[in-house]
């Protein structure tokens, strides 16, 4: 689910909706990490929409100002308080009446405290409790502070159609999947999002005939750990093992919601996130090769190349492991990509560790990445039982090593593409060059093409002639040479 997670400093964005003419009052809400975040953003703007809110750029202006919170490291948190820092200047200097709500993992992370922390907090509101954000709004009207960090054991939103925010009107997400119950011993995510439970088919499936309707070309279908999607009726992924024979005979798999995705709208496009080695199965890839509008890129992240350190991680694969399923991959869609997330100076990493991940990387070339410094989280298994003990300097110097070698395989990667003609999602317009237009293949690998008459959605083919390690760049096939693509 990496997409908005390349480094949350920089993801901060704040959103925008259709308003309606008899709402009065003014939401500014902006969300930071994972693309999970984003989607659940949709969701309480969605609540607070028909509570009488509209969305604003403005703070200066804003009734209530939400920021949506990531937890995953140091880093992400400092930014948020930094923002707070934001909010209680302007509340100071321009706008005394507003109120500020914390949403998202450092609201359950911290709980409470933050309120004693951070005194521009009015209200906290977890992950699972945003459909209490009516009564939580009425208690901060009525001046008091308001808390509200459940975490619950049902999918929570899939009755709620969320309200598409700072859209392209092409790309949607839809999560289907909440909570995390892998505990891998660095991330805090278990904790936060909580248990694993899945969301109803059908209400998936409604949510994407809608987004067809009104014209989008592309979903992503999201969770923490998309292949461990279960339905069986409702309740915990934990509690699966202990259903009836019926539920069991006639639960939905993530393959099969896959399939069932594919074949509702064959002129969407589909991707998926994140995968994870240890629950990812063959049947999945499978399905992919069967429907040409999945698209072919897997972001399968593996953390570490060490045996060692992947059972500290509690990562339940080994390095080898890892490898087989790529090589099976290969085997059956050999036009796949595949992205990683990677941790460097998780405690005890030795240099040979290091050099055991920068040997995976060689051994797959990764089309493109996501590379972290290990950030150790309170209260996760890692804080408790290891000691954050590779010195700053060899985390940075690790790092670098790891974002080189990547850049390098990025650049092998896009080269195969010279010369080749691919099929590309027009998203947006270049940013560098405004006669062009950006958008993706379906390897995820962001291409850019002069204009012509195209425009936004539509799908092109483009023969490229040049690239960059991040980007290919082409010359689109005139219209009329164009294939229909249904
Ligand atoms: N399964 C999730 C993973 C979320 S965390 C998903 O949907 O993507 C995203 C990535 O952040 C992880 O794969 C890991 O590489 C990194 N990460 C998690 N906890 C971390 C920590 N404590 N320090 C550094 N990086 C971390
Ligand atoms: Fe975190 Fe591991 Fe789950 S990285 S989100 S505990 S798969």
């Amino acid at each position: 689910m990496q997409d908005k997670t390349i480094d949350e400093t920089k993801q901060g964005d704040s959103l925008v909706l259709e308003n309606k003419k008899e709402n009065t009052k003014k939401l500014f809400i902006e969300s930071y990490g994972c693309a999970m975040n984003f989607s659940d953003s949709e969701i309480v703007a969605s609540i607070l929409n028909d509570q009488g809110f509209n969305t604003t750029q403005n703070l200066e202006e804003a009734d209530l100002v939400l920021v949506n919170t990531c937890s995953i490291r140091d880093k992400a948190e400092q930014t948020v308080r930094k923002r707070l820092e934001k909010y209680n200047a302007v509340k100071r200097d321009h706008n005394p009446k507003m109120k500020v709500g914390v949403l998202g993992c450092m609201a359950e992370r911290l709980k409470e405290k933050f309120l004693d922390e951070e005194k521009i907090v009015d209200m906290v509101v977890g992950p699972d409790a945003y459909k209490d954000l009516p009564n939580l709004l009425a208690e901060v009207e009525a001046g008091n502070d308001a808390v509200n960090v459940i975490l619950s054991k049902d999918e929570t939103y899939g009755d709620i159609a969320p309200v598409r925010l700072n859209t392209n009107g092409i790309n949607a997400l839809v999560s289907i999947t909440r909570g995390c119950d892998n505990m891998c011993t660095f991330c805090v995510v278990p904790f936060t999002r909580g248990r694993e439970r899945s969301r109803d088919p059908q209400s998936i499936l409604g949510e994407i005939n809608e987004l067809a309707l009104k014209g989008y070309k592309e979903i992503t279908l999201l969770g923490q750990n998309v292949d461990s999607y279960v339905w069986y009726g409702g309740g915990l992924k934990k509690d699966f093992k202990n259903a009836s024979e019926m539920e069991k005979a006639t639960a939905t798999s993530f393959s099969q919601l896959l399939a069932m995705v594919a074949e509702a709208q064959p002129g969407m496009r589909v991707r998926f996130s994140t995968s994870n080695p240890q629950d990812m199965t063959e049947d999945v890839f499978h399905v992919m090769a069967k429907y040409r509008n999945i698209c072919n890129h897997v972001h399968l992240p593996f953390q570490s190349g060490s045996d060692r350190i992947l059972k500290e991680m509690n990562r339940q694969h080994t390095a080898d492991e890892y490898r087989a399923l790529v090589k099976r991959m290969w085997e059956i869609l050999p036009n796949c990509s595949i992205s990683q997330d990677i941790i460097v100076g998780f405690p005890g990493e030795t240099e040979q560790d290091h050099q055991d991940t920068l040997q995976l990387m060689e051994d797959i070339k990764f089309t493109f990445g996501y590379m972290y410094k290990y950030s150790e989280r309170p209260g996760t298994m890692a804080a408790r039982k290891f000691e954050d003990n590779i010195p700053e300097a060899t985390k940075k110097r690790r790092l670098t090593e790891i974002v080189d070698a990547q850049r390098t395989h990025a650049a092998y990667r896009t080269q195969q593409f010279v010369g080749k003609t691919t099929e590309v999602l027009i998203e947006k317009e270049s940013k560098k060059n405004p006669d062009q237009w950006s958008g993706r293949n379906e390897q995820s690998i962001g291409v850019v093409f002069p204009k012509g008459n195209y425009k936004i959605g539509d799908f092109v083919k483009v023969k490229i002639h040049d690239c960059t390690s991040a980007t290919l760049i082409g010359t689109s096939t005139p219209l009329s040479n164009q294939e229909a693509i249904d």
